[in-house]
């Protein structure tokens, strides 16, 4: 099973692998923006093309970026969530959901995706490594400590503290950021402790998030990539099946 160079879509001898996973917290699916592209949500890179291709990604996803410009940036984002409400789930989410309901307690899936639809399609447990594009947050903590919700910001692009005057930013974790601590912790001890990891639709260029295929292998599990393109993380893979995340999810998982 120790082979790389395995690019045919060989479901078959992937599907052989799910029952050895069925065990309390035995699979995990480690998600990026290509596990929501038949979707309709952009992935990052299609994200930059079009209306905004004259912006950079450090101009858009950094807090460097919204500071220079917040308008901009909250604008981009306001775009960006009215896709994510308009969004259904996908054949691939509800693969996911469906399995875990026929599993209960199998599946952890841990998400580099700032969209919720793991979470509409009813995956009980989802790890978001990079926040959620729904929320608000501020972009700096209140000098008097009162801890207000962002939701009783004054309207605005951004909104902003009618006291502080400090503005409210899309609650993403943005390059250059670190990931919130906890869920990151317990994305590692998920994939340290499952028996198959399935790494669907990312590049593997974020980081650390693109590190936790190598660790899962590290640890002893079987690590199956589904990307329709290359990844910078199929060295890292015992199996990689060239195909969309809504035609090998309900492929490999409908017969489990
Ligand atoms: N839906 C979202 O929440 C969303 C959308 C765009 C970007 N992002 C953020 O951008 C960052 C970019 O990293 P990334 O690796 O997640 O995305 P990426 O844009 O760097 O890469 C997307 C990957 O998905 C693959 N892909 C495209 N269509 C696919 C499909 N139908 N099925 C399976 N795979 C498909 C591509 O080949 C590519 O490897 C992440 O931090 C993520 O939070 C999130």
């Amino acid at each position: 099973m120790q082979d790389p160079m395995n690019t045919k879509p060989d479901l078959t001898g992937v599907a052989a692998l799910l029952p050895g996973a069925l065990r309390p917290r035995g699979l995990v699916v480690l998600t990026g923006a290509g596990m929501s592209a038949e979707s309709g949500i952009a992935t990052f890179r299609d994200a930059q093309s079009g209306l905004w291709a004259r912006f950079d990604p450090m101009q858009l996803a950094s807090e460097e970026g919204f500071r220079e410009d917040p308008q901009r940036v909250w604008d981009w984002y306001a775009e960006r969530r009215e896709g994510v409400r308009r969004a259904e789930p996908n054949a691939g989410h509800v693969a996911l959901a469906d399995f875990d309901r026929r599993h209960p307690g199998v599946l952890t899936v841990v998400t580099q995706n700032v969209d919720d639809l793991h979470q509409r399609a009813g995956v009980a447990e989802t790890i978001r490594l990079h926040g959620d594009i729904l929320r608000d947050k501020w972009l700096e903590p209140c000098p008097r400590g009162l801890g207000c919700d962002p939701a009783t910001a004054v309207p605005g692009r951004p909104p902003r503290c009618a006291d502080c005057g400090h503005l409210v930013r899309p609650g993403v974790v943005w390059f250059g950021e670190a990931l919130p601590p906890q869920a990151f912790a317990l994305a590692e001890e998920a994939v340290r402790r499952c028996r198959l990891l399935l790494v669907v639709g990312t590049s593997g260029a974020v980081w650390p998030a693109a590190g936790l295929a190598a660790l899962a292998r590290r640890a002893g599990a079987m690590v199956v990539i589904i990307n329709p393109a290359d990844s910078e993380i199929d060295a890292d893979a015992n199996h990689v099946l060239r195909g969309t995340a809504a035609t090998l999810l309900p492929a490999l998982l409908g017969a489990i």
